[in-house]
């Protein structure tokens, strides 16, 4: 661990500081939204005396969200949510910002669970996570912090789910706010961020033709869909697999062919794990898979294709790019794995782009914002943000783009409520 001032930090190197500076410059550019909030509150200081530990890829935008906190007078410490999807010259820059940051690419579990646990030496009174490893972590191993945290935020689907268990069995200590059920956020981020980031991974990783290809996603839910959209959009046949009928449903009339993961391993030239579930690509899969076939996931965990499986098959392997490993099996068919079976997105590529990250990361913000305010007088459990906010944030990024609303008239707003007319 090293220090500047008075700080604590660990990265990999801070000689890529100036690199990640420019990286935040860019981001900062594409992020309307958040430099509007850091601009209205940077007088104001709404959330001084706040602590905040974030557990998130640390990225270019998650570095302006730090920033936006910061600006609005909280103190921050940050560890990434991933163990491959930290950028090293991002972290850089702000362990230069006097950020207690820990994170580098390519930790190990343990240099995992090591950065949360710093990250909560600092006593937070706030909780900001993608995937609720810090939460969980604070319930398992420190709950002495329960006394000090007003609550927490929780970015994604996975982690959401898991919350609202915990709270259904009376587990969770304090309020957390679900920022992925914001419109702003799962109807953006899930879709079009998921969408163009997932293709831009197995793209940097592969460089493969979509045009032509068989492609497979696991699961059409927001994220499915938006992976499904883009490749669609290259050119591939696209083929989904689901457990939700209504899902399949959806992707039938969006014109996706539906088959069970069984007949799709056959046939399918590039398969994209979404499903936030375990053991979706299985040794019955890799068995009948077509020679060079391509597998990826872009989940949280990276659980949903089953490595252990496939390492047991494989009889060699080798690195053949960044984030590709051709596994041999022992009948001589090659399966190339992309960024370890680890969200494809984030590993392989740059995550979602700055102009939706701009939402979220607005939604994350308010989220704190909302526990400062009044998070002593929430229950114990996973509330939402208010729905004004998701039209405060879309208004805020529409006007950013030179785009206008129309206005309902007073005589067409008493219209909709107005049940004595019809035919
Ligand atoms: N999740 C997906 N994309 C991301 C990004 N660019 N920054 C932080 N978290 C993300």
């Amino acid at each position: 661990m090293s220090t500047t001032t008075e700080t604590p930090f660990k990265v990999a190197d801070l000689d890529l500081a100036d690199e990640g500076r420019r990286l935040i410059d860019w981001a900062e550019s594409r992020m309307p939204v958040l430099m509007s909030l850091r601009e209205k509150f940077a007088q104001e200081q709404p959330l001084a005396g706040q602590r905040i530990a974030g557990c998130l890829h640390v990225t270019k935008e998650t570095a302006v969200l730090i920033r936006t906190l910061k600006a609005a007078g909280a103190e921050v410490a940050w560890s990434g949510c991933n163990p491959l999807s930290t950028n090293d010259a991002v972290a850089a820059a702000l362990a230069e910002e006097d950020i207690r940051i820990y994170a580098w690419y390519g930790q190990d579990v343990d240099a995992f669970y090591w950065s949360i646990d710093r990250t909560l030496d600092f006593r937070p009174t706030l909780t900001l996570d993608d995937g609720a490893d810090l939460i969980f972590r604070v319930h398992a191993k420190h709950p002495g912090l329960f006394e000090d945290i007003i609550g927490g935020s929780e970015e994604t689907t996975t982690g959401v789910h898991r919350l609202r268990a915990m709270a259904d069995d009376g587990k969770l200590a304090y309020p957390v706010i679900a920022v992925n059920d914001a419109e702003t956020k799962w109807d953006f981020d899930n879709v079009y961020g998921t969408g163009q980031s997932s293709l831009d991974g197995i793209l940097r990783a592969t460089s493969v033709l979509f045009a032509g290809k068989n492609f497979v996603v696991a699961g059409y839910g927001h994220c499915g869909k938006g992976c499904a959209m883009r490749a669609k959009g290259a050119g591939a046949h696209v083929i989904a697999t689901e457990v939700k009928a209504t899902a399949a449903l959806k992707a039938l009339l969006e014109g996706v062919q539906v088959m069970p993961m069984d007949e799709a391993a056959k046939v399918g030239d590039i398969f994209l794990t979404a499903t936030g579930m375990k053991d979706i690509l299985v040794k019955r899969h890799f068995e009948t898979m077509k020679d060079g076939a391509i597998v990826s996931n872009t989940g949280h965990y990276d659980c949903e294709i089953n490595l252990t499986d496939l390492n047991e098959m494989t009889v060699s392997k080798r690195t053949l790019r960044d984030n590709c490993v051709e596994h041999t099996l022992a009948d001589g068919r090659r399966i190339y794995l992309l960024a370890e079976g680890r969200l494809v997105n984030l590993a392989a590529a740059e995550g979602h782009p700055s102009e939706v990250m701009d939402m979220s990361f607005a939604n994350q913000f308010q989220a704190m914002m909302m526990l400062a305010r009044e998070g002593k007088d929430l229950a114990n459990g996973v509330h939402e943000l208010p729905e004004e906010l998701d039209q405060e944030i879309a208004r805020i990024k529409l006007e950013a783009m030179g785009i206008g609303l129309d206005q309902l008239t007073e005589d067409q707003v008493l219209y909709a409520t107005d049940y004595s007319q019809g035919t």
